[in-house]
């Protein structure tokens, strides 16, 4: 039987090695992590992360041929395959601060696998890492190795939090780098049979190791720069009169670009795009290509800017104040299906209305009143935050509602009832598009929708 153990029991770590276990019953997956909440997390009913569909795939092979345990050297020690999904934040201090991959945790997990292997081992990379990462991973474990031999491969992940199950048992493809030895083209066959278990052949890529590592920071890239577009254009349309989702259809109705991912928004988030992309800044800029890092520094810029420019519209839209009024935040979330903060716009939103003074209550269907009081601590602003248990308290008494998360649940809400709650003029800022604006001004409602023609309120106030 193949062993397979993955350190990192993560976002990608966890439903990955679930799929792969659910469709390769001949092969043992042992997850393994430091954290041993996370483990016991994922050994309960209550999952630690919020995914829909996977619930299911973990019940189904939970202790058949998938594990979770946190007796790491041993599972490692006994791995033929090991897949490192370790988190690869931004560097918070010294050479690349705020920019570079933080390799902390990798680099201590490959000391860790060198030290414990007594037989020959693939080691995957799993997390996104810089380009050549791979190179520095196999002088940490041939230096240390005792003359065990390691494959290095490099297996980055490309499923989207909130469809993580639907994108691993239908991947559009997996790509699979490694050296271009002898040894190096086993391995990759090895980790490609695994696959293929239930991925047609045709979507199993393989490349050379730097190929496959620059494809994950640039597919995360042209991602992010898609939506920074959509949004650039959004503020145009707000100048001149014409109404984003109609520019948006009819650009992705051009084969050459497509309709996905050209949704305006408040911003993206999550904890891969902006950390992906100064990572690919950071390089560009090591290599001397200071244009390049430029070009890529922009969509960063933009995303900024479209959430500041949120928070102006709502201050600006309010007689300029917010401050002691009550703003209802509906999702908290980066994304619908989620309950993952990392980066969320809310957060950036909420801080911005939080300077300004406001009393800003939370509701998000999946994201708990810890985690968002967590994401908004700051010693003089925590006071004026609250967290509801639901849409309608959320926004009793409240002047605005600003609309962060793409929730379903949110498009049906009563808004006669809501609107009924509210003090008046009663506000809609919509950072999702998710409500029918018309339907909500015929309530009595002063909306703003992203990119969209301007309220008579608004179209007044200096532009923001
Ligand atoms: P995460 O933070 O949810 O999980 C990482 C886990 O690794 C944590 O539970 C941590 O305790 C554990 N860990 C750290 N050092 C360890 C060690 N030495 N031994 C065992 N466990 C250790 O991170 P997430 O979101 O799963 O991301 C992991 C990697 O995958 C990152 O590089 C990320 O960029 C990449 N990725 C993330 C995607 C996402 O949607 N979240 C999608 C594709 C790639």
């Amino acid at each position: 039987m193949v062993k397979i153990c993955c350190l990192g029991a993560g976002y990608v770590g966890g439903p990955t090695m679930a799929v792969i276990a659910l469709k390769c019953p001949a092969i043992e997956v042992v997850v393994v992590d430091i954290s041993t909440a996370r483990i016991a997390a994922w050994n309960s009913d209550q999952l630690p992360i919020y995914e829909p569909g996977l619930d299911d795939v973990v019940k189904q092979c939970r202790g058949r041929n998938l594990f979770f345990s946190t007796d790491i050297e041993r599972h490692v020690a006994e791995a033929d395959i090991i897949f490192v999904s370790v988190n690869t934040p931004t560097k918070s201090r010294g050479l690349g601060a705020g920019k570079a991959a933080d390799l902390t945790y990798w680099e201590s997990a490959a000391r860790m696998i060198a030290d414990v292997s007594k037989s020959d081992k693939i080691v995957v990379e799993k997390s996104t890492v810089p380009v050549k990462t791979a190179e520095a991973i196999e002088k940490i474990l041939t230096h240390n190795s005792n003359g065990v031999r390691f494959q290095i491969l490099s297996n980055p992940e490309f499923l989207a939090e909130g469809t993580a199950v639907q994108d691993l048992f239908n991947p559009d493809r997996v790509l699979i780098g490694g050296r271009e030895t002898r040894e190096g083209r086993a391995a990759v066959q090895r980790l490609k049979q695994v696959y293929a278990h239930w991925v047609p052949e045709d979507r199993i890529l393989t490349t050379n190791l730097w190929s496959a590592e620059l494809s994950k920071l640039a597919a995360n890239a042209f991602l992010a720069q898609r939506i920074s577009s959509v949004n650039a254009i959004s503020a145009l349309c707000e100048a001149t009169g014409a109404d984003v989702s109609e520019v948006a259809y009819a650009v992705g109705r051009d084969s050459r670009i497509g309709p996905k991912f050209l949704g305006a928004s408040v911003g993206f988030g999550g904890s891969c795009f902006q950390k992906d992309i100064l990572n690919l800044v950071y390089i560009c800029e090591c290599h001397r290509l200071s244009e390049v890092a430029d070009y890529w520094r922009q969509v960063i810029r933009i995303n900024d800017y479209q959430k500041s420019r949120f928070v102006n519209r709502v201050v600006a839209s309010m007689f300029n104040t917010v401050s002691g009024k009550k703003i209802a935040v509906l999702g908290f979330a980066f994304k619908k299906d989620t309950g993952d903060t990392r980066e969320t716009p809310a957060i950036d939103v909420c801080n911005g209305l939080l300077r300004d003074r406001a009393a800003v209550t939370v509701y998000d269907p999946q994201v708990t009143e810890e985690q968002i009081r967590r994401d908004l601590a700051g010693r003089e602003t925590a006071s004026q935050v609250a967290v509801a248990p639901d849409a309608y308290s959320a926004t009793r008494g409240a002047h605005g509602v600003c609309i962060l998360t793409e929730w379903d649940e949110f498009k049906s809400l009563d808004f006669a009832k809501i609107y009924g709650g509210m003090e008046k003029p009663a506000f809609v800022f919509d950072g999702r598009n998710v409500v029918d604006a018309g339907k909500l001004r015929d309530i009595g409602f002063i909306v703003y929708s992203i990119g969209k023609p301007l309220d008579a309120w608004l179209k007044d106030l200096p532009p923001v």
